[in-house]
């Protein structure tokens, strides 16, 4: 036996023997100790656990310590209860060491995420990881905990990734990401032509020199919700010239030229088809 836990059954035997002389009663004062231990007495020898409950007990303020330490030494020594007496009956009360995560009983909702977690958090949360495995990016490998390493806490883009441009920033990201899709990019109509721009410097710059109408429309107006949708002429214009004209020529950019850079008429007249524009265009993106 060692000397702390001496003195410790000493200090146990101490609180028998004080309470056997308060009371006054002839029984065994062991017997007595634990008979007229009641939770008032705790915190005269632990101080922490009782401070615990009352400033983050949550849920647990609701029992008593008795209900969870039904004995105490020296007539007891099994007075450690399993989270497993109170919470079954759920998946998540299924998992192993409990108290990995819920590192303190007496604060159970101070919880601390150590490690690579994702299976238990699965225990909860359904939607995310069907939407990771569903589109696939890089994400879907990376563990829940990776990046939200506090639980509840929403990490933001730039602290792993760089902007675009220098002057975008967090809250633009979900204006066409989902963390849990990266990759499916959609967007509304709030979308400025400079995010675009980022990397689509060329359309940007040629729609901006355009003098034709198609200048002052956003790029989103055409290329509409999702990324790299391309619209037809026709979905806005119908068909605006007689079919007899349109059958002697393939496509509105023959004459039209690119949409970003409409009625280059000079261009045609040339002698070299408009269409070579948008296809030199394409690869240099
Ligand atoms: C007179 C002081 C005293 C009082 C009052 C007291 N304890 Fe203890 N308690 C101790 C000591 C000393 C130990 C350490 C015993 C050991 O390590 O062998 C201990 C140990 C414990 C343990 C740990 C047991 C283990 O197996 O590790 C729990 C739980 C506990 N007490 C709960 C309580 C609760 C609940 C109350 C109030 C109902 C209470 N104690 C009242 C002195 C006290
Ligand atoms: C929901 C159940 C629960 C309640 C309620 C509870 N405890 Fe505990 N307590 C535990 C568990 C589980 C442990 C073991 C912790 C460990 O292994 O680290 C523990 C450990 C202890 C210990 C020994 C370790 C330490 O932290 O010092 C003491 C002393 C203790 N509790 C006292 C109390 C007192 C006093 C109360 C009432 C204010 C109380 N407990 C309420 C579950 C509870
Ligand atoms: C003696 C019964 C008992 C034991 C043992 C017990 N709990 Fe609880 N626990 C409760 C009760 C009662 C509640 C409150 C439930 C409610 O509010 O509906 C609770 C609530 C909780 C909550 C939610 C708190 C909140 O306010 O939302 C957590 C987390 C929790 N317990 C974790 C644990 C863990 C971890 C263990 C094991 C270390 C454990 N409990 C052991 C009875 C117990
Ligand atoms: C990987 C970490 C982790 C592990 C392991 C873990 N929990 Fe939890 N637990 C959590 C998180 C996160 C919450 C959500 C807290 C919130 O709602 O703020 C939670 C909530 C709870 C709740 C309250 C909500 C509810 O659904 O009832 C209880 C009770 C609970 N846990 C008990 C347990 C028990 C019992 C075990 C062991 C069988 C356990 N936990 C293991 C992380 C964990
Ligand atoms: C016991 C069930 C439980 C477990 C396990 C759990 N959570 Fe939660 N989680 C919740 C609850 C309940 C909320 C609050 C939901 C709300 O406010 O709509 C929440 C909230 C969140 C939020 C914030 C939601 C928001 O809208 O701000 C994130 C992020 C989160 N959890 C991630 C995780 C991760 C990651 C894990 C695994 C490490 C995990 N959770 C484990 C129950 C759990
Ligand atoms: C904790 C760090 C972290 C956070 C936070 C984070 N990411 Fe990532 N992201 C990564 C890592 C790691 C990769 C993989 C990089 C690699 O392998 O080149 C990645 C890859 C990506 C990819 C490329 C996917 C692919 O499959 O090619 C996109 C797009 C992306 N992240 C967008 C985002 C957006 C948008 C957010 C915010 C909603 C975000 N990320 C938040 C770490 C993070
Ligand atoms: C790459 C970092 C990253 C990973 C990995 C990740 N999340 Fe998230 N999570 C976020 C961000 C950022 C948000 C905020 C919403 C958004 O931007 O789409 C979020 C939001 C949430 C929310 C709030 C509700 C919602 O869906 O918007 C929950 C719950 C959540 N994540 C749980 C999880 C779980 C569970 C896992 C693992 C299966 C996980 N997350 C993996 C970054 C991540
Ligand atoms: C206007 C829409 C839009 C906005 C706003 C936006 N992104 Fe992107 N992001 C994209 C597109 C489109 C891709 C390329 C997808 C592809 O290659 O198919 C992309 C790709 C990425 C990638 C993968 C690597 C790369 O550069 O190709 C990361 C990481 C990323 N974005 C992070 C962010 C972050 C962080 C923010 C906020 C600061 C953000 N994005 C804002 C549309 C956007
Ligand atoms: C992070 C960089 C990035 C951002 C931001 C971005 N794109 Fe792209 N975009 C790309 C890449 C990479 C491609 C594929 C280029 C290729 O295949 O040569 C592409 C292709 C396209 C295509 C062509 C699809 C096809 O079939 O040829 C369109 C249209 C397009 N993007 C429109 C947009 C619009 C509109 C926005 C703003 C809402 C935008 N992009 C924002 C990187 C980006
Ligand atoms: C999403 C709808 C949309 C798409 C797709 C579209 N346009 Fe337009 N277009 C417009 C609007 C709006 C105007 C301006 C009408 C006005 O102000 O009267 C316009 C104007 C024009 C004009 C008149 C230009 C001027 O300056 O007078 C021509 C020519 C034209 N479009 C040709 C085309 C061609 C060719 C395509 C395909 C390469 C195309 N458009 C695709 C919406 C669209
Ligand atoms: C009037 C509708 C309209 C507007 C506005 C518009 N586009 Fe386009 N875009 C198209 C059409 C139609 C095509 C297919 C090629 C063609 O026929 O002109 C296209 C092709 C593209 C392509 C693929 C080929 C290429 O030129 O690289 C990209 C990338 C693109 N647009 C990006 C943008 C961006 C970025 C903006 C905003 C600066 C924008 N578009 C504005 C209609 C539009
Ligand atoms: C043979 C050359 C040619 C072809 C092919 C052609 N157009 Fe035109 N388009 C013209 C000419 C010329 C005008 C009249 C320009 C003017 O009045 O300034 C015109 C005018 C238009 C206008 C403007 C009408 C207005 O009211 O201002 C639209 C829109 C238009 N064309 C769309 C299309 C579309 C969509 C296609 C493909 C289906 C197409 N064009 C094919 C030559 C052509």
């Amino acid at each position: 036996m060692n000397a702390v836990r001496r003195i410790r059954l000493i200090a146990v035997s101490a609180l028998a023997l004080a309470a056997m002389l308060c009371l006054g009663t002839p029984d065994s004062q062991a017997a007595q100790a634990t008979a007229k231990l009641v939770q008032d007495d705790c915190v005269k020898c632990h101080t922490q656990p009782p401070a615990d409950v009352a400033s983050a007990g949550a849920g647990h303020k609701k029992i008593t310590c008795f209900d969870c330490h039904a004995g105490h030494r020296p007539q007891s020594k099994n007075n450690i209860p399993q989270c497993s007496q109170c919470h079954s009956g759920k998946k998540h009360y299924e998992l192993a060491n409990c108290m990995g995560c819920h590192t303190n009983p007496h604060t159970p909702l101070n919880i601390v995420l150590s490690g690579n977690i994702t299976d238990p958090c699965l225990t909860c949360h359904s939607q995310q990881i069907t939407q990771l495995k569903e589109f696939k990016s890089k994400h879907t490998n990376l563990y829940c905990s990776t990046c939200h390493n506090v639980h509840g806490k929403i990490p933001a883009c730039t602290q792993c990734h760089k902007p675009h441009y220098a002057e975008q920033t967090q809250a633009d990201c979900k204006k066409c990401h989902k963390a849990h899709m990266p990759k499916n990019v959609v967007y509304g109509k709030e979308v400025p032509n400079k995010d675009c721009g980022a990397c689509h410097k060329k359309a940007v710059d040629l729609l901006s020199a355009s003098t034709a109408k198609h200048k002052s429309l956003a790029c989103v107006y055409c290329h509409q919700e999702k990324h790299k949708m391309v619209p037809t002429c026709q979905s806005c214009h119908g068909t605006p010239h007689p079919a007899p004209m349109m059958a002697k020529f393939g496509t509105c950019g023959d004459c039209h030229s690119i949409a970003h850079d409409l009625n280059r008429w000079s261009a045609p007249a040339k002698g070299e088809p408009a269409k070579a524009a948008p296809a030199k265009d394409k690869k240099k993106k």
